[in-house]
């Protein structure tokens, strides 16, 4: 998947008329961005059914869902990112053989980080509730 990203991301480059930077070190850039992409263990796929029974749901469903799994895989100490561009679409549905009738959601890694990062400081209620009007 990640030689497919990369020949996607040097295909657009090839069509591109202004060109700051030579291929080799366009290719050089785009592989270093992606090895961070591609250093886990395991890869899920959050797909929607455009077949299944509510299917103008899948809108929302399948973004809970990802976010749901992103959750759990936290508090079990895992780390994931939700990724759309970076990993394009046409990218997952070719090298995965993803039927048609399927919408993606995204796709993240799912692995151990090297390290954490800080979370931000907690704000306070009153800064993000409004009781009346905003
Ligand atoms: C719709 C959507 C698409 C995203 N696509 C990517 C992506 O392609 N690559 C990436 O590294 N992160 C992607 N992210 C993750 C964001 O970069 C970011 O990590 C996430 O929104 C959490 O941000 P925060 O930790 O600053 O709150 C995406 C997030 C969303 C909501």
């Amino acid at each position: 998947m990640k030689e497919a990203c990369v020949q996607r991301t040097l295909e657009r480059f090839d069509s591109r008329g202004d060109k700051a930077t030579s291929k080799v070190q366009h290719e050089a850039s785009v592989r270093n961005r992606l090895s961070g992409y591609f250093s886990a263990p395991v890869y899920i796929v959050v797909l929607t059914d455009n077949t299944s029974q509510y299917p103008d749901y899948n809108h929302w469903d399948g973004p809970m869902a990802a976010g749901f799994l992103m959750l759990a895989a936290r508090a079990l100490g895992y780390g994931t990112v939700f990724i759309t561009d970076a990993i394009p679409d046409q990218v997952t549905k070719e090298v995965l053989r993803i039927p048609d009738r399927y919408t993606r959601v995204c796709i993240t890694p799912l692995g151990i980080p090297v390290e954490w990062p800080d979370s931000p400081p907690k704000k306070k209620l009153e800064e993000f509730i409004a009781y009346d009007t905003l």
